[in-house]
């Protein structure tokens, strides 16, 4: 399997880029960086360091966006820690960021090998965005996108309604979900509910060498403001879900040709992404389905999250 991993790491992206390293079958064509939990300078130096944290120095980093289509940017700093890895020192990169930026690398590895590269999605869709200007065909390019983002039977977790990666970019988003790809949207409706425990914190405590160690070291801030939502000593699992997902999609049931918008105007609800789940619906129907996960088997998922550390 190929993966293009497009991210703005991030804890929570951090484990997702754990979860696909850890897997030797698994060939990560690229990363791309965007804005989003930080400014681009600093997720892309976290995609580099990440990669080598581990063990996949080889693979080609790219720069991405540093600002969403229309809006101005803004940054998640009180979730991921300055830094964006809590707060954590990681050892500096021996590599430095490729010459493409993120939409053209993509655009390139899509070109290159028809119909078998996959892409992850753990960002601001604006690198896709950029790429489906480089690239229309972009859909048929690539075989599928797991998108971790939006709210849609969910309340929001930046504003009511709005879920971070899609506010971040709303209009993006947009361009993204009329597209035409094959997608599925792994959304706060399933990560919301997919929890790391407290004794699951605790385990990868426990698990020896510098992966796990610095991987927890970088979940204690993200817990810390996750405690202060849930009230409990636990934390939202968006984008290693999502990873999960892209791997083993019977990991959680979906519902299939879903038509999404995002609201784009909205006084309160901008960022907001919205289905017709009406029995007869009929509002959006000029637009391509995605896949919406619904349910997750949370314990296998967490169990293997747990085994790519070890
Ligand atoms: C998403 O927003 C980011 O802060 C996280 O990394 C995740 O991708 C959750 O809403
Ligand atoms: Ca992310």
């Amino acid at each position: 399997m190929r993966i293009f991993v497009d991210c703005d790491p991030g804890i929570d992206d951090a484990l997702a880029l754990a979860y696909l390293a850890a897997r030797p079958d698994i060939e990560i064509t690229g990363v791309g960086s965007v804005f989003g939990n930080n400014s681009v300078d600093i997720t892309t130096d976290n995609a580099l360091r990440l990669m080598e944290l581990y063990g996949r120095p080889s693979v080609p980093v790219a720069r991405g966006a540093q600002r969403p289509l229309v809006q101005p940017p803004s940054f998640a700093e009180s979730v991921h820690g300055a830094n964006g890895l809590g707060g954590v020192e990681t050892p500096a990169p021996q590599g430095t960021f490729f010459h493409e930026s993120a939409a053209e690398l993509l655009v390139r590895s899509a070109r290159s090998a028809p119909g078998e590269i996959d892409v992850l999605a753990l960002g601001p869709l604006t690198n896709l965005a950029l790429a489906l200007g480089l690239e229309p065909r972009l859909p048929k390019l690539v075989r599928r996108v797991v998108v971790m983002g939006g709210a849609v039977r969910a309340p929001g977790n930046v504003t009511p309604w709005a879920e971070a990666n899609i506010d971040n970019d709303p209009e993006a988003a947009e361009v993204v979900f009329a597209a035409g790809f094959d997608l599925t949207l792994v959304a706060l409706d399933v990560t919301m509910r997919t929890t790391a425990s407290a004794a699951w914190l605790d385990e990868l405590k426990a698990i020896e060498g510098d992966r796990a160690r610095m991987t927890s070291a970088f979940l204690d801030c993200y817990v810390d403001w996750y405690t202060g939502v849930f009230g409990t000593r636990q934390c939202a699992m968006h984008d290693p879900l999502a990873a999960a997902v892209l791997l083993d999609p019977d990991l959680v049931t979906a519902a299939v040709d879903v038509p999404i918008r995002v609201e784009l105007k909205g006084e309160y609800t901008r960022g907001q992404t919205i289905a017709d789940l009406r029995p007869n619906a009929d509002a959006f129907a000029d637009r391509p389905g995605v896949r919406l996960a619904t349910e997750v088997n949370g314990e296998v998922f967490f169990a293997r999250m747990l085994d790519a550390l070890r």
